[in-house]
């Protein structure tokens, strides 16, 4: 096998999501603790800053130079690469919580044992459902009170349309948490004291036909109990299917604790062993296959640096086929134009560093002179591919924006236009009507405030915010006139700057209205671009 193709089989490049506090950075930190990556925990900061954003996202900022680093983290486990995206939550949720998904071959979700499905979660499975990733369970907290697990599955079930296949099964929670079973080796792996001091621990590993000895580690009680779950569990699961795995319909499901360190390297093992390498992408009808020698990417996410001493973007791109060399030609394809790609750099925890190479699966930061859009292709020129755009995602956030000054129109259109085209807001007008008053949406309100503070800084304009009432919006994709439909006098018709119509509603109860009272009209939450 060539360098080329050994480099891409052992890459596995995933994102992890979560609603916010279910463990997903210590998670992320005890996978980067196992790799080496880092040394301690504590080390994947940004979490800290984002606690504060509400009082002051200023401060956030002046930690974005960490918050970038660590939204992308490389490291070395058992042979493997991995790169793992992380997906911002809290109050820096936006779109490119969504986008980075776009870039992620499987998917990671954490889900608070005593919690359940929680808001965030619900968002971003939708997302990842969208694309039939694979997304692997890692249910958290053990350590602590938590709920049923069967109760736990049949949620996932439900509410995800999805099936679960428990890889391991947790022996109590809380104070009584034992440990969990691990079904394919039919053993259980213990939990104890020194897991809860935080200290370094082997779990110890016990037949489950050993009654004995299982009475001794977990008491008759809990083992009589285990005994019986399994029974069900063996008897009523769904059977285990990889096919189904890869294609996203199926789950499998771990019980953990990562702030204990209890089942992380287990879950791990088999998180890399089930995912695939790098998967192939489509250029319009060709399929582009990781292992082509041939480099291509595509654009997931723009992040413009806020500081005015340096004024520079960073464009992410996830390398799709082929080997990146530093200081070679490209084409842009957007621009039909070749370049070289400035500082491509990788980020490995709290560091960033000039590359001089990276392989399909990765993910490479560059300085952006400002050419890049969201989902814009950069490949060899010696064979040209355009992937698919990436979809825009519904915000759900809306304010109409005016600028105080009205001489400064032109740098106003400019400001918002130019952020609207890295992706930080969306925007919209009144059908007929001009630039003076925007309707801008975004996923996470945070990005009001980014924005205002951006046109102030940036392009010297001072705006008027309203927020509106409006929560929901739909792409119109049937072919219905958008000025005969029956609406309520709260639902609105808005374009974006492409042209297309959309409605935009304060209730989910006013989208049924629309879609009842108007026959054929089709709506959509997301635009395929
Ligand atoms: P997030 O990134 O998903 O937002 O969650 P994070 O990992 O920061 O975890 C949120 C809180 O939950 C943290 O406590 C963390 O220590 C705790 N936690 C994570 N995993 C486990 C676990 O397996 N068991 C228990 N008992 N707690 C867990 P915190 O007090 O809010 O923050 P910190 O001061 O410890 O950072």
């Amino acid at each position: 096998m060539s360098n080329l193709q050994n480099e891409i089989k052992r890459r596995r490049t995933f994102a992890i999501i979560s609603h916010p506090d279910a463990g997903k950075t210590t998670l992320t930190e005890k996978f980067l603790l196992y790799g080496g990556a880092i040394q301690t925990a504590g080390a994947v900061k940004g979490k800290a800053a984002a606690r504060h954003a509400t009082s002051d996202w200023m401060e956030l900022e002046k930690q974005r130079g960490i918050s970038i680093t660590s939204s992308v983290m490389q490291f070395e486990y058992d042979g493997y690469c991995i790169n793992i995206l992380d997906t911002p939550g809290h109050h820096d949720f936006s779109e490119d919580t969504y986008r980075t998904l776009m870039a992620a071959d499987s998917v990671v979700m954490v889900i608070d044992a005593a919690k359940g499905i929680e808001p965030q979660t619900r968002k971003l499975f939708k997302v990842c459902a969208m694309r039939n990733i694979p997304i692997f369970t890692f249910i958290n907290k053990l350590d602590r009170e938590a709920r049923d697990p069967f109760e736990l599955l049949d949620e996932l079930e439900k509410e995800f349309g999805i099936g679960t296949y428990p890889i391991n099964w947790p022996i109590g929670c809380g104070v009584s948490f034992k440990g969990v079973f691990d079904r394919e080796k039919r053993c259980i792996l213990t939990f104890g004291e020194p897991h809860r001091n935080y200290q370094k621990s082997d779990a110890v590993k016990c037949d489950i036909t050993d009654t004995e000895k299982l009475d001794e580690l977990i008491g008759e009680y809990q083992r009589a109990e285990l005994v019986d779950q399994i029974e069900l569990l063996d008897g009523a699961s769904f059977e285990f299917d990889i096919d189904k795995v890869r294609n996203g319909k199926l789950t499998p499901v771990f019980f953990g604790s990562a702030l204990t360190n209890f089942g992380v390297e287990p879950f791990l093992e088999s998180f890399l062993k089930m995912t695939t390498s790098p998967l192939p992408r489509m250029s319009g009808e060709d399929i582009v296959d990781p292992f082509d020698e041939n480099f291509s990417a595509f654009v997931f996410k723009i992040q413009a640096n806020m500081n005015k001493a340096h004024r520079d973007r960073i464009t992410f791109m996830r390398i799709c086929s082929g080997k990146f060399e530093r200081d070679k030609e490209y084409l842009h394809t957007a621009t039909n134009k070749t370049l070289r790609l400035s500082q491509p750099q990788q980020m490995m925890a709290d560091d960033r560093h000039i590359i001089n190479e990276a392989y399909a699966g990765d993910i490479i930061g560059v300085f952006d002179p400002g050419i890049f859009s969201i989902g814009d292709t950069v490949c060899s020129p010696k064979k040209a591919v355009k992937f698919a755009g990436i979809p825009t995602f519904a915000p759900e956030h809306f304010c109409l924006l005016e600028q105080k000054d009205t001489l400064k129109r032109k740098q106003f259109v400019k400001g918002v236009e130019q952020i609207a085209q890295e992706g930080a807001i969306q925007i919209f007008h009144e059908p007929n009507s001009g630039m003076e008053r925007v309707i801008v949406g975004v996923v996470g309100v945070l990005q009001f405030e980014v924005l205002e503070y951006r046109l102030k800084n940036e392009y010297n304009v001072e705006v008027i915010r309203n927020n509106l009432p409006y929560q929901y919006i739909r792409w119109i994709t049937s072919d219905t006139d958008p000025s005969k439909l029956s609406i309520t006098s709260d639902t609105k018709w808005v374009q974006d700057f492409k042209g297309n119509n959309l409605l935009i509603f304060t209730s989910e109860w006013n989208i049924n209205w629309a879609l009842e009272r108007n026959e054929g009209l089709e709506l959509q939450d997301f635009s395929k671009n």
